[in-house]
């Protein structure tokens, strides 16, 4: 190995370094993905498939991927593909793990676009370019032609979209850039507490809005939250909730991609990894439940009833922070600065993900080639950078959700289930157990060892085979797609698959180069 001689980067502190995987796992997925899954599959019912899955596959896998990564940076590896070699001596093992390296580029390429829009948004907010817009259809116009989907008065093209992006994408890249202590780390530091801060000043002000329509007095903040937490427990018996809750634990929790490993190979070999993943999981679930569950939906049936927001929640999970919050915040005292600080929350959110998507590339790049961060943190900005016109430009045909479907969505369980097995049976349960222990601040209960090596995979497989046939099937035949948007969906196959075969070839060009 060539690079073996230059140091390894390393987290500045403990408390640095917890804030920068909450800030991974914190993100768009809790204030926005969470409250709309949750008013859609059964309300407060959907809480029990979810707080199950966060024992027996959040927890777990947590803590399996904060083991496999440190283990991973005592060999000088910062991805999938040169752990999964380390815990598996077997030729395919660094192509598997390649998965790990695509799973988290192909969403870093969809998310960070997303999130130039919280950007975009939370400018147009201070301005109030979107007041005085009366209502959900207009609010949804204005999104959409933000997006360039359809052209109204307020954007006729997509160029104010197209700065926020390239703003969004620079500081993501520079952070990167900077590195793990001085980039990443910095900015959590900064972004969390301000995030934590924005989203109780936020929750406050919707607890006390009350009744803001007295000609309305059945649409009030406590509707609104009886709408996400009264359960529906008939909602139960239907798979497609407990698929849903699956879902929802691996997005925010950051698990099943490649970046909690990426993180957690920058630390040192006896820094504690058992109390650390289990603050980092506990504080996204209060970032998610507590502030995410009691901003977007209390305030939505609070302004326009439980009827219409069914509607703004059925219109997925960006309709609602995007088109119904602004309606709000144009009907509130100082709506400008509220919603200002909303968007930037979400920003703040999104960004300390995003350039945990980064880092398993960079980090293979450099590990791996032996490149200096200044190219590898290059190569990824050229590469994404191409990519995101596809997504910006195909927007409406459905090119990213196809990405999030395959990548964000069912390659994760995957991803997932390949990792348990090989950590859990093949390095084996007695070595992977001393691993997450060692240095440990607190001793994961004993009952752990047991659920990693046979529910969290036993789960993740059937789940799995319910997702294959209940849904990646219809899916992969294109059943429900629209006749219009079929050769975009396709195009976003092909390409995935492009990304994926240019990872492999990376991969055996990185193993060759060593041997050489
Ligand atoms: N957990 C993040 C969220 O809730 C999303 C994410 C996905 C982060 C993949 C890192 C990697 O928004």
């Amino acid at each position: 190995m060539s690079n073996n001689s230059t140091e390894r980067e390393q987290w500045g502190s403990r408390i640095g370094l917890i804030l920068a995987v909450a800030g991974n796992a914190v993100g768009l997925g809790n204030f926005l993905r969470f409250p709309v899954q949750a008013a859609q599959n059964g309300g407060g019912a959907f809480m029990i498939p979810y707080f199950i899955f966060f024992l027996v596959l959040g927890i777990p896998l947590m803590w399996i991927e904060w083991g496999i990564g440190r283990h991973g940076g005592k060999f000088n590896h910062g991805s999938a593909p040169g752990m999964f070699d380390v815990i598996w001596k077997n030729n395919l093992a660094k192509y598997v793990g390649a998965l790990g390296l695509f799973i988290s580029l192909i969403i870093m390429i969809y998310y960070t676009y997303i999130e130039s829009w919280t950007l975009g948004y939370s400018f147009f907010s201070i301005t109030k370019k979107y007041f005085g817009l009366g209502d959900f259809t207009a609010m949804k116009i204005f999104l959409y032609s933000y997006q360039g989907r359809e052209v109204s008065p307020y954007f006729n093209d997509i160029s104010w979209a197209y700065v926020f992006m390239v703003i969004t994408f620079a500081i993501n890249f520079w952070i990167l850039y900077r590195g793990i202590s001085k980039g990443i780390e910095k900015l959590a530091k900064v972004a969390m507490p301000l995030l934590f801060l924005f989203a109780i000043i936020i929750a406050i002000r919707v607890a006390t809005l009350g009744t803001p329509d007295p000609t309305h007095p059945e649409n009030s903040v406590s509707a609104g939250f009886g709408f996400i937490w009264n359960p529906d427990f008939a909602a139960l018996s239907d798979p497609k909730i407990w698929l849903a809750a699956a879902g929802q634990i691996f997005f925010t929790l950051s698990v099943g991609m490649g970046t909690i490993h990426a993180y957690a190979s920058y630390l040192k070999p006896k820094d504690d990894i058992a109390l650390s993943g289990l603050t980092t999981a506990a504080t996204n679930e209060f970032a998610e439940v507590v502030l995410g569950g009691s901003i977007a939906i209390p305030i939505a049936v609070a302004f326009f009833g439980v009827a219409v927001t069914t509607q703004m929640a059925l219109g997925g999970a960006f309709d609602l922070g995007f088109a119904s919050m602004p309606l709000v915040f144009e009907r509130i005292p100082y709506g400008e600065v509220f919603g200002f600080l909303w968007f930037l929350l979400l920003f703040f959110a999104g960004i300390t993900s995003s350039v945990a998507m980064g880092q398993p590339v960079v980090a293979f790049l450099e590990d791996e080639f032996g490149m200096d961060r200044k190219k590898a943190v290059g190569s990824l900005a050229i590469l994404v950078f191409i990519s995101v016109q596809f997504v910006i430009f195909f927007l409406k045909f459905g090119f990213l959700d196809e990405m999030d479907y395959w990548a964000g969505t069912f390659g994760l369980v995957v991803f997932a289930l390949i990792e348990t097995i090989l950590f859990m049976w093949v390095f084996g349960a007695d070595k992977a157990w001393a691993e997450m222990n060692e240095g440990g601040d607190i001793k994961i209960p004993g009952v752990f060892r047991f659920v990693m090596k046979y529910i969290t995979p036993l789960v993740l497989l059937i789940v799995m085979l319910w997702w294959l046939v209940n849904d990646a099937i219809p899916i992969l035949l294109l059943k429900n797609a629209v006749t219009e948007n079929i050769p975009y969906i396709w195009g976003a196959r092909i390409f995935m698959v492009l990304i994926c075969a240019l990872i492999l070839f990376m991969v055996k060009q990185a193993w060759k180069r060593k041997e050489a």
